[in-house]
């Protein structure tokens, strides 16, 4: 049985106290949710090594929001998959759709960085979406097959069991616009045939795949409820403990 997960992507927010009182109070009510349902929190980079300390001992994994398509060396300002993991990550966020749009994320890059964060020991989240114009020109399920066989084909059956997908439809994002649970499971649908269509069908029921795009408490229950939705990345939401938990108890 593939796993449900519920991760918060709190992108470039909270400074390290704020990130830490927040860490706190998702490790304090992280008690409630059931042991079937992953949580995992995804600080930015500078609040990773005091996050580490502050989820110690509760259910909740740590992940970055990227990492360097290098191992080291002269790369300023870039962080290696290595370096994510001594600091306590068990994850990375790669090729969410603010980095494809703003920082120039390939496919081809994200296909280094996912082999990266693998040999570092990291769990990667792949993030996969269609923009507007794409949605609107009815090619999202085009763009977000070319985008899994992009990277993922890429890789073995063996990877893929460290490997989660988020489907963010980039118009969703932040927008406050939410997919509908019937666009988000067509899409679900169709990456997870996509999966199975290179890997088999075994590997493509155990993979998770999480809906992102304004993800909160008030859709989450009617989104989980879907036979290929199994959880979500959010962002805007995952900045207030109560908020974040609510939506891991939405299953
Ligand atoms: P949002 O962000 O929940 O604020 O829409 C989702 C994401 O980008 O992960």
């Amino acid at each position: 049985m593939r796993k449900k997960i519920v991760a918060g992507n709190w992108k470039m927010n909270t400074t390290c106290p704020e990130g830490v009182e927040l860490a706190k109070a998702v490790a304090a009510k992280s008690v409630e949710v059931p042991a079937n349902v992953g949580l995992i929190v995804a600080p930015p980079a500078t609040n990773l090594y005091c996050v580490a300390e502050a989820i110690k001992g509760s259910k909740v994994e740590l992940s970055a929001q990227n990492c360097a398509d290098h191992t080291s060396g002269a790369y300023t300002g870039e962080i290696s998959a290595a370096m994510i993991s001594s600091v306590g990550c068990q994850w990375t966020i790669l090729g969410h759709s603010e980095r494809r749009q703003y920082y120039g994320e390939t496919d081809e890059k994200l296909v280094v960085k996912t082999k990266l964060a693998l040999e570092a020991g990291l769990g990667v989240i792949l993030c996969v979406g269609e923009n507007l114009d794409e949605r609107e020109a009815g090619k999202h399920f085009d763009v977000c097959t070319e985008q899994i066989k992009n990277v993922l084909y890429n890789f073995t059956a063996e990877d893929m069991k460290k490997i989660v997908i988020a489907y963010e439809p980039v118009w969703a994002i932040g927008t406050g616009k939410t997919a509908t649970a019937e666009q988000a499971e067509e899409i679900h649908a169709c990456i997870r045939k996509v999966i199975a269509e290179k890997f088999g069908q075994t590997v493509a029921d155990d993979t998770t795949i999480l809906y992102g795009g304004s993800c909160k408490p008030s859709n989450a229950k009617e989104l989980f409820a879907q036979s290929d939705i199994d959880g979500g990345l959010i962002g805007g939401a995952a900045l207030k403990a109560d908020d974040f938990i609510q939506i891991a108890l939405s299953f």
